[in-house]
């Protein structure tokens, strides 16, 4: 069986956009977060949910 193809949008200046599913997401310290889509990962490393973009790239200027 293949496997379904999943989409990934980099938002310019802003986060990764994963646009649906169902994901299993393992944090730093091992544990698991189960999420479904869609959802916004930080990329600018300035979020206070992270992984998830809380929109605080806005105010940062951040370029990527
Ligand atoms: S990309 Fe949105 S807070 Fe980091």
């Amino acid at each position: 069986m293949a496997a379904k193809t999943l989409k990934i949008k980099l938002i310019p200046n802003g986060p990764a956009l994963v646009e649906s599913g169902s994901f299993e997401i393992m944090l730093t310290d091992g544990t698991i977060k189960k999420k479904d889509g869609p959802f916004s990962l930080c990329r600018c490393g300035q979020s206070q949910k992270k992984p998830f973009c809380d929109g605080t790239h806005n105010n940062t200027g951040f370029i990527g």
